[in-house]
């Protein structure tokens, strides 16, 4: 049996590392659907409509992202405890229920797409929060496999030895599947609706997940470099304080118009114009830990993709969060495609990087722990793959804020937010341009994820034997 060297939970981890792909695959060619649409708006419409192509699209990624954090938790929880899961059928029945609910969702959105919205719908359909838009029925379900999850992981860290990283890991886990609740109440007022959601989308991505990959990362720098454990959760405890005391109430960048009082101006503009400083730190932090010993890499791809996360970290959340946080400037740039541009670096940058090295160190141990240096044959494929998606991801990005600035520029400075005004900026032949070379790099991307599904399958099957660590 080719996975007999893995423990318990890493077996686990290969199904969910494996689902995670093929959603990954599935988002990217939804993507692609939807930036042809853009610039022909008639293209599968009635039959695929651009709000369906979308909303798979975004949901597909944090979905996926969602199986690659599983698998990435249930990869490393026996090694940082010494002991094995304690829950292993468990395990299977959360990887299949979550499996068979997408599966059932996504296919009552392709079949159903248009019609009232009503408390059938919501239950049976579609809640409508964007990117958490799972009706209700799966969204217990969803709940359900998180707890059952969260207890999985607590109870095996329980019954073997806790550390620094599991310590935060755990209650940063419960913090992750408590938040999702919040976007599971009804409201009728939209304003009320909103102030809620946010706490599952922006509570996420710029507070727990963002710890959990750190928890990811110092686990990975420990395996690929060596780094020292002492060093690693230093840094984790300095990270976290500051995502949690800038991320928490930098919630209210997404306060600004939306009908909440005043104040969150002030505290939005200051507590989230402190967000990228853990994330200067993480930066700060990888560079450091790599520079300071002489350096020797057992798995070339995985350590490339934890650099790329550190970088798209900064990059795509720091800088580009920053760009626009400011009240001031986002009454220009909010809603245009400038948040477009920063959602698909940040999402790329902090979280698609991440689970690809992961992929890497799981694949690297199925194919007999060999090392993944300068003698990989083929070593063609996960350069050019890594290439292809971040030179993609990184092409789109720019197109995009071109887009976004002539949008923020033309709808809302000169022609003061009006109706016409609008048309004006999608009609303007640079916005129009932009999004074609959106359209160019996201075709990019997806044969750079293509690439890496290939090369995830054959890496290190030709190497000769001699080559294990
Ligand atoms: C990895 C972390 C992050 C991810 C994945 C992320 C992702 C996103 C996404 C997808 C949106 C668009 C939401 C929508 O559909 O309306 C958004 C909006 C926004 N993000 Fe982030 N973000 C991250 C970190 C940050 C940081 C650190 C900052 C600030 C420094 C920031 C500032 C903003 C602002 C101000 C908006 C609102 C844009 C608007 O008004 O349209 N983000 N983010
Ligand atoms: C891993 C790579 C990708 C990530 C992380 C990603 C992420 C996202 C996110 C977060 C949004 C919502 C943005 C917002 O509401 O502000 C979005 C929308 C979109 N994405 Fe992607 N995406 C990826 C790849 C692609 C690709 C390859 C294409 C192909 C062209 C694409 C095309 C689109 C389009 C057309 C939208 C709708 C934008 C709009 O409503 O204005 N994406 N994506
Ligand atoms: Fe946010």
């Amino acid at each position: 049996m080719a996975f007999a060297n893995l423990n318990l939970g890493q077996k686990v981890s290969v199904k969910y590392f494996i689902g995670a792909m093929v959603l990954f695959i599935a988002q990217m060619v939804f993507g692609l659907l939807a930036g042809i649409q853009f610039i022909q708006p008639e293209f599968l419409y009635q039959i695929l409509d651009f709000n369906v192509t979308r909303m798979v699209h975004i949901n597909a990624m944090i979905i996926w992202l969602l199986f690659g954090f599983l698998g990435s938790v249930y990869w490393l929880v026996e090694d940082e405890s010494g002991t094995s899961l304690v829950g292993y059928k468990l395990a299977n029945i959360g990887f299949w229920v979550l499996s068979i609910a997408v599966t059932i969702v996504v296919l009552v959105y392709l079949f159903v797409q248009v019609g009232s919205g009503t408390q059938a719908s919501l239950w049976l359909i579609n809640e409508g929060r964007e990117y958490i838009e799972a009706p209700r029925w799966a969204d217990i379900g969803i709940v359900l496999v998180m707890l059952a999850f969260f207890y999985n992981i607590a109870a095996t860290f329980m019954k073997g030895k806790w550390s620094g990283i599991s310590g935060v890991l755990v209650l940063d886990l419960l913090a992750l599947a408590g938040i999702y609740l919040a976007g599971m109440f009804y409201s009728p007022n939209i304003s009320m609706d909103q102030f809620w959601w946010w706490w599952v989308v922006h509570l996420w991505v710029e507070a727990t997940w963002e710890v959990l990959v750190a928890c990811i990362m110092a686990w990975g720098l420990m395996k690929t470099i060596n780094a020292r454990r002492e060093i690693v959760t230093t840094w984790l405890y300095v990270e976290v304080a500051l995502m949690f005391g800038s991320g928490i109430l930098g919630l209210g960048h997404h306060y600004f118009w939306i009908g909440t009082p005043e104040y969150w101006l002030t505290i939005g503009g200051f507590f989230s114009a402190l967000e990228p400083v853990p994330l200067v730190a993480m930066l700060v932090h990888a560079v450091y830990d790599t520079g300071t010993k002489n350096l020797k890499v057992s798995n070339h791809p995985a350590f490339a993709w934890f650099i790329a996360h550190v970088f798209g970290n900064f990059l795509g959340a720091g800088v580009w969060g920053f760009f626009q946080t400011l009240p001031q400037i986002n009454l220009y740039t909010h809603g245009t495609q400038w948040s477009a541009s920063h959602g698909h670096l940040a999402f790329f940058g902090a979280y698609v990087t991440i689970n690809v090295a992961m992929f890497y160190m799981a694949i690297q141990k199925i194919r007999g722990g060999q090392i993944f240096g300068s003698a990989l044959v083929n070593k063609y494929r996960w350069k050019t793959s890594l290439a292809l998606l971040n030179i993609g991801a990184m092409g789109m990005t720019i197109a995009l804020l071109v887009a976004g600035y002539q949008q923020a520029f033309i709808e809302r400075a000169v022609e003061g937010s009006t109706w016409s005004g609008f048309f004006e900026a999608q009609t303007n032949l640079t916005f129009i341009a932009s999004m074609n070379w959106r359209l160019l790099f996201g075709v990019l991307m997806t044969i750079g994820t293509f690439v890496l599904a290939w090369d995830l399958l054959t890496i290190g099957k030709t190497n000769d034997s001699k080559n294990t660590t």
